[in-house]
């Protein structure tokens, strides 16, 4: 399949380039001590990371120890309450720790053991990739640093207190709005001084090269599989396949499956509570080009260009950029983006738990709104939705704020 000129049966041998670009976008805006580092994880990266030991390694781990594959669930009585779309999920909730993030998380903490590593270190923002890669160093033996912001540590607390049972170190991070990008500059600067004993793992598609390149292959499984097992559920292709979008980790893992596919995809940014800046997080709707965290993509900007403050309810969610793979799909035009607001989510939230007794993560209650307006609006066929993660983590919160619906 071709689009824009984007040959989709080679895509994954020519995105992003070697210099870590995808078209305009991607790269490695960092100083030359970080590009050394950066240099030092992409050699690794593209020797040991194709070898046949690591790849045997990560296949083994991914059945014993994460429970791999995942399920595709069927919601019989979400698809009946809509018309007569069928809708399904790929069950990333099931991935042991309960989220897609410990799909690159094992392969980041395997690699950092390959390198001789003796610690990683990572931001968090719904603390869903802070507990997997926690759980990556607990079962390779490995330090664990995890930069979070004070609000998020407030708001996750569950999550908090699973990475400190796991062994990491939980470094509070309360500049500025004290949430996840601000964890991000904060672990960045960490790993800065000490990269030669560390390896940095970030928790999505973003960073400079090699991570949107590393992230995106980690969680290519979840595509793979969920491909797959929809093929021999139903003997056909979804006609849309449906994910939400923070930095865009689980979206670029589900997406690499379909590309090449007639199968429309959709990723879904959190509206938040609307279209105005700092009331959102819709940084591939609303965003203009531009560097950050040492990468160029599409992001929200304040009035003098720095980065926006922004919101979601999601934790996940709240970055004020996106993967620049997610940046170049969206101008080819393969991949549609579009947004859901706090208040759709959340109806979203109960509605999947109490018809079909799945508890989504607020993160992928965003992909499962979308999916149920997408239905409506689609009248027949089928739609796959990545539940990126489950929703334990965030009861207390929507309890304490929304009440029971
Ligand atoms: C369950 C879940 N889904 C989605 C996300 C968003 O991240 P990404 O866009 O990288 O998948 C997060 C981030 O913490 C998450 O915890």
């Amino acid at each position: 399949m071709k689009m824009n000129n984007v040959d989709f049966e080679t895509y994954f041998k020519n995105y992003p380039d070697e210099n870590g670009y995808f078209g305009k976008y991607g790269g490695s805006y960092v100083d030359a001590d970080l590009k050394r580092a950066m240099d030092e994880i992409s050699e690794a990266y593209h020797t040991i990371c194709k070898s046949r030991r690591f790849i045997a390694e990560l296949r083994r781990i991914r059945k014993e120890f994460q429970g791999r594959p995942t399920p595709v669930s069927y919601l019989e009585r979400l698809s009946g309450s809509l018309g007569n779309v069928q809708l399904y999920v790929k069950r990333e909730d099931l991935n042991h720790s309960g989220a897609h993030k410990l799909n690159h998380c094992m392969g980041e903490a395997l690699l950092a053991k390959y390198m001789g590593k003796k610690k990683v270190i990572a931001e968090t923002g719904a603390g869903q990739h802070g507990v997997a890669l926690a759980t990556a160093a607990a079962y390779f033996g490995l330090e664990c640093d995890i930069y979070m912001g004070a609000v998020d540590i407030k708001k996750q607390a569950p999550n908090v207190a699973r990475m400190k049972i796991l062994g990491a170190n939980v470094v509070e991070v309360t500049e500025g709005l004290q949430t996840l990008k601000e964890a991000v500059d904060a672990a960045f600067a960490a790993y800065a001084k000490d990269y030669k004993n560390s390896m940095y793992c970030i928790g999505s598609v973003l960073g400079p090269h090699p991570f949107p390149l590393m992230v995106r292959d980690f969680q290519s499984i979840v595509g793979i599989e969920a491909r797959e097992q929809f093929l021999e559920m139903t003997g056909e292709l979804p006609d849309a396949v449906v994910a939400c979008v923070g930095g865009g980790s689980n979206a670029a893992g589900m997406f690499a499956g379909f590309l090449n596919d007639p199968v429309d995809i959709y990723g879904v940014e959190p509206l938040g509570r609307g279209p105005k800046l700092g009331d959102h997080a819709a940084s591939l709707k609303y965003g203009t080009e531009g560097v950050m965290h040492g990468f160029n993509s599409i992001m929200l900007k304040d009035e003098n260009g720095e980065p926006a403050p922004v919101y979601s309810v999601a934790s996940g969610l709240d970055y004020p950029s996106s993967g620049p793979e997610h940046a170049f799909l969206r101008d080819i035009g393969r991949v549609k983006y579009d947004v859901v607001d706090d208040e759709e989510t959340i109806d979203a939230f109960f509605t999947l738990s109490r018809l079909e007794g799945i508890i989504p993560a607020i993160e992928s209650a965003h992909a499962v709104a979308y999916g149920m307006k997408l239905a409506k609006k689609m009248g027949k066929g089928s739609v796959l939705i990545n539940l990126s993660g489950r929703g334990d983590k965030d009861m207390d919160y929507v309890i304490e704020r929304y009440g029971i619906r």
